[in-house]
């Protein structure tokens, strides 16, 4: 009599990392959206690099581990190794950057390759790096947005995911088109590209396995 197939067994759910250095608007969101089922997987920690950002306590009331690995006065490279200590501990399995103003090493991605997302304020490859929501404002641009992509060794080079976009009011201050790009845009495509990631990933496992 033949074997009956073993039944596949639907693995764990993944669990993911969130680093940030400030307010943590964009983690909230992403918790919001792993709290409702909407992104089918768990927040294993939240870390941040800056003992008075907001995300740790905010993350910490939800009932989150929380982790402050603190960067000053250590090496770029000392620094990677307690965060990815860290990660191992928590057996995470992929990594949500949401204003984490560190860049991280190609050893670093090593460990995490094709497995850190972030979210970037412009529609990239327009306005890479530093302050790109009032670039974006200065450019005098029509339409601005924002990016979640793959993070790569480079800054802001990593393959897109998703973007999403609005348009720019000819009155706004910089500061108010950033919020509503914070807050209209960002919010929305963060969740989004995290579950077409896991949806993508989900359907890449499938092909291979018929
Ligand atoms: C966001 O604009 C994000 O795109 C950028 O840093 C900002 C972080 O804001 N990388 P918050 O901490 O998520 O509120």
């Amino acid at each position: 009599m033949a074997t009956p197939l073993a039944k596949a067994t639907p693995h764990a759910p993944m669990r993911f990392a969130i680093l940030a250095s400030g307010r943590g608007s964009n983690a909230m969101a992403l918790l919001d959206a792993f709290e409702s089922g909407f992104i089918p997987a768990h927040v294993g920690v939240v870390i941040s690099n800056k003992a008075d950002a907001e995300v740790l306590s905010k993350a910490a009331a939800r009932g989150y581990a929380t982790q402050l690995i603190e960067h000053r006065g250590k090496t770029r490279a000392a620094h990677e190794q307690e965060v990815l200590a860290c990660l191992r501990k928590q057996r995470i399995d992929h990594i949500l950057l949401a204003g984490y103003m560190r860049i991280v090493s190609a050893d670093f991605l090593r460990e995490f390759s094709g497995k850190v997302l972030n979210i970037h304020p412009a529609l990239l490859p327009d306005f890479p790096g530093l302050h790109a929501a009032e670039q974006q404002w200065q450019a005098g641009r029509k339409v601005v947005g924002a990016t979640v992509h793959f993070v790569d060794a480079g800054v802001d080079t990593g393959q897109v995911i998703l973007q999403g976009s609005l348009i720019a009011r000819g009155d706004e201050s910089a500061d108010a088109l950033a919020h509503r790009l914070l807050h209209e845009v960002e919010h929305l495509i963060y969740p989004r590209a995290v579950r077409l990631f896991l949806e993508r990933m989900s359907y890449n496992e499938k092909d291979n396995t018929q």
